[in-house]
């Protein structure tokens, strides 16, 4: 059994080794309840900044976070993945594997990733467990993720240079029901950040 209480055996012949340091243990001495903060919206949306200031924030309350970030994770350990529908899922998949991981460490994760889709992202509470699972909608508007255009990405996919690129040839699914939605048109950077720390103080021990 894992210190998730996860019952597995997925593959034959290998067996899960316990570890002698329980969850609530690691949890008690970082002072902290393990989260995963998972920032979902367009490229452009500020999921990235947005992530840099929460673990700065964190950090200086000397809590301990650590960002997972779509586009950092695409150089190495998700660097055979596109962005076909499949790929997608597969990098959403070994991240949110990671975030458990992580969690299970006793971290607070910050994930950013466009993942557009609600079943992926289902997928994601799933792998990490719902309790642990902070949704978080960053929800600036298209028209302004491509009037920003930070890696002149639009530009590029306007012109039918870079396929399924979400927002303009790929979709982005709404999710129904996030525990936040931040609009970083709408709220400067300091607001977004600070309505993503209260709403983790509570898991300050
Ligand atoms: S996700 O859809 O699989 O969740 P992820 O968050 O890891 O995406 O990576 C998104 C980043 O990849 C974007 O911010 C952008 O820099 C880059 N990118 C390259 N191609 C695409 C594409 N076709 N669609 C969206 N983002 C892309």
């Amino acid at each position: 059994m894992d210190s998730a209480g996860r019952l597995e055996a997925a593959t034959p012949r290998v067996f899960w080794h316990a570890s002698g340091v329980r969850a609530e243990q690691r949890q008690r001495q970082l002072r902290q309840q393990a989260a995963t903060v998972w920032l979902t919206g367009l490229s452009g949306a500020g999921k990235s900044t947005l992530a840099c200031a929460l673990e700065q924030r964190l950090f200086r309350e000397g809590r301990t976070a650590f960002i997972l970030d779509g586009d950092n994770l695409r150089h190495h350990l998700n660097s055979d993945l596109g962005f076909t529908a499949h790929d997608r899922r597969e990098n959403i998949r070994r991240s949110a594997e990671v975030a458990r991981l992580m969690n299970d460490a006793g971290l607070i994760v910050i994930c950013a990733f466009i993942s557009p889709l609600r079943s992926d992202r289902d997928l994601a509470r799933e792998i990490i467990g719902a309790d642990n699972f902070i949704e978080t909608y960053v929800s600036t508007p298209c028209a302004v993720c491509e009037e920003r255009d930070p890696k002149g990405l639009y530009q590029k996919a306007r012109a039918g240079l870079i396929p399924q690129f979400t927002g303009v040839s790929a979709p982005y699914e709404v999710p129904p029901a996030p525990a936040l939605t931040l609009d970083t048109d709408a709220l400067t950077l300091a607001q977004a950040c600070e309505q993503l720390f209260r709403h983790l103080t509570p898991r300050f021990l």
